[in-house]
């Protein structure tokens, strides 16, 4: 059995049809043209093209929805209270130097809930879907998070800090005092939508990341939440709408990990 929803279905849809240029830059990465957005942060024009794909067939479902995406920002329509929010290839920097680890993420908002998400791995052609209340799945199959009790047998994947992070000295420590606590070395694999795709089906038993967008892990939040898992926002030191700081776990390890990374805080 597969998730089958009016949202689902229109979101796979614009990812069936997106992905096709999406793995032909993939093949032909050395043509495609990079220019610089800031350090350590590249957009190439397979970003953009993917965006405009997915924005047109999404649009073409539903004229009067919004859109929150990495590449055209914030799109206001008459309908304010739903939203879809994209982002056309989360693992840019994998994806650039032809490491298949990365994904389109699209979520589906209402009234600033996150309704329903998909993760697409065109390359291990990988579905991660939920809908709010209908359970979570890996292409046909339903997924459940890992049932691991204790942080120290944890396998946990985290990532950053940008290079342009002020946070870095933080980020950095908070790895450490982590690393400390785990039998397992953390893992980083840069892409945010496939770290938590990856908790959703007990891959990994916990994720936490400071100053992501909220393209990064909008489809990821239902997806991780369905699966029967916990996700928690500490933005302790951010006041911008669209950044979060997120952990994201099994539930079980979820207070140990959470009181591990707020000691840091203090
Ligand atoms: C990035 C990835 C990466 C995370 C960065 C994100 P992008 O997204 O999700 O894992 O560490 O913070 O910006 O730029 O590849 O879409
Ligand atoms: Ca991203
Ligand atoms: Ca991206």
């Amino acid at each position: 059995m597969r998730l089958s929803s009016p949202h689902i279905n229109i979101i796979l849809k614009a990812c069936t049809k997106a992905s096709r240029s999406l793995i032909r830059d993939y093949g032909e990465i050395e043509n495609l043209q990079v220019s610089t957005k800031g350090p350590g942060d590249f957009v190439t024009s397979a970003d953009k093209r993917t965006e405009k794909i997915i924005i047109e067939e999404l649009q073409k479902a539903h004229p009067d929805y919004g859109f929150v995406t990495e590449e055209s920002g914030i799109i206001n329509k008459e309908n304010k209270s739903n939203r879809w929010i994209i982002d056309p290839i989360d693992g840019t920097m994998n994806f650039l130097n032809g490491i298949p680890h990365f994904a389109i993420s699209i979520g589906y908002e209402e009234d600033n809930e996150i309704k329903c998400g998909v993760i697409f791995d065109p390359i291990k052609n990988e579905t991660f879907c939920a809908e709010k209340g209908n359970g979570a799945y890996l292409n046909n199959t339903r997924i459940r998070v890992s049932k691991k009790k204790k942080l120290q047998d944890a396998l946990l994947v985290t990532g950053g800090p940008k290079n342009s992070s002020k946070l870095k000295d933080k980020i950095f420590s908070e790895f450490i005092n982590v690393s400390k606590t785990v039998f397992s070395p953390i893992r980083k694999f840069g892409s945010a939508s496939l770290d938590m795709a990856y908790i959703a089906c007990g891959r990994f038993d916990g994720y936490w990341q400071r100053e992501l967008n909220y393209w990064d892990i909008a489809a990821g939040i239902v997806i991780v939440k369905e699966a029967g898992g916990f996700v928690d926002f500490f933005n302790d030191d951010i006041d911008v709408p669209l950044k979060k700081n997120i952990l994201a776990t099994n539930s079980n390890i979820h207070d140990e990990l959470s009181s591990l990374i707020k000691k840091n805080i203090e």
